[in-house]
């Protein structure tokens, strides 16, 4: 039986790191907590590009404060009208195109990739979501677990798809909600875990321990479906 590929198509190693780009629209936490992990332990990733869809987000900041090459990539006209989805991405896929890179790390990016994005990149892309998938997609997951009234929520990264929010799941990480949480506060400390996540599971991508078999998604070492 022939070995799985990981999904990278190689064994990325500390000397020769998978080269992310991360996409933001945001404050950017998401991107600066992955990079500090990468600069504090030698990891098999690398963050070389970061883009932004937003001019002003604070995210562009803190990226051009860690010395990254970093993108602004507007969908937005100067004028206000929004530019055709198709060339936005157009522009994005151009910019991927110029720094070699081998997977795209959305952290905070607020927009949705179309089918046709997905197919001329033709690489890996990954999110991450502030809840337990498939529960709570869409851009309020902590009011409408808080309106639910669950007691638990989290994180999941996952392989990005066509839909909102959906794809194979790669890993979740849970965290409780308390009587007196409101959105800043569940989200305060479901960040602490997406910042620990992330890193992680990128080290498993780029080690080959994320593969795609004829029965799902897999990770070497993980017991399927574990949650939390
Ligand atoms: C993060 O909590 C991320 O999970 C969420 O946006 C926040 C970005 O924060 N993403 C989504 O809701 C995607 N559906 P950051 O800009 O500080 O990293």
């Amino acid at each position: 039986m022939p070995p799985h590929l990981g999904l990278i198509g190689r064994t990325a190693t500390t000397d020769e790191p998978m080269r992310c780009a991360v996409l933001i629209s945001g404050s950017g936490s998401g991107m600066e907590a992955l990079v500090h992990a990468q600069r504090a332990a030698p990891l098999a990733h690398q963050t070389v590009l970061v883009i932004s869809n937003q001019t002003d987000a604070e995210g562009v900041q803190r990226a051009l404060a860690l010395g990254l090459a970093t993108e602004v990539v507007p969908h937005l006209k100067p004028s206000g009208e929004r530019i055709p989805r198709h060339d936005h991405e157009a522009a994005v896929l151009e910019v991927l195109g110029q720094h070699n890179i081998e997977i795209v790390v959305l952290a905070g990016y607020m927009r949705l990739l179309s089918p046709r994005f997905l197919s001329r990149w033709g690489r890996p892309v990954v999110n991450i979501h502030p809840s337990l998938l498939p529960n709570f997609p869409g851009a309020h997951a902590h009011r409408d677990v808080l309106t639910s009234g669950a007691t638990v929520t989290g994180c999941s990264i996952h392989l990005v798809d066509e839909g909102m929010d959906t794809g194979d799941l790669i890993a979740q990480a849970c965290v409780p909600v308390l009587p007196h949480d409101d959105e800043v506060s569940l989200g305060r400390r479901v960040k602490v875990e997406e910042h620990r996540l992330y890193p992680q599971v990128l080290s498993w991508i780029a080690e080959g321990r994320v593969q795609l078999t004829t029965d799902g998604l897999r990770v070497e070492g993980q017991a399927p479906n574990r949650v939390c």
